[in-house]
């Protein structure tokens, strides 16, 4: 079986609070639409020190700088369908 993709939120304080709260509820939605839900490992994570490129998200190894609920979407769909 293929391992799941790591989908990884900072939820530290400072990415939380400069948008990852919204776009928390963005990544679920987009998660539900898509039907991703066995294919990703969603989760949160505190603070990993970028909060200067935050806010952050983690797909497997890669890290995502300055997410925001206008290029979350775009993100996911280059991910996840443009491979
Ligand atoms: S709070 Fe997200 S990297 Fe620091």
């Amino acid at each position: 079986m293929k391992e799941k993709t790591k989908l990884i939120l900072c939820l530290g304080s400072s990415c939380y609070s400069r948008g990852n709260q919204y776009v928390l509820d963005i990544v679920k939605q987009y998660i539900k639409e898509n039907n991703l839900k066995d294919k990703i490992d969603f989760r949160g994570q505190l603070c990993s020190g970028n909060c200067s490129h935050g806010p952050i998200l983690k797909i497997n190894d890669v890290v995502f700088k300055n997410v925001d609920v206008n290029n979350i979407n775009n993100i996911l769909d280059q991910y996840f369908f443009k491979e």
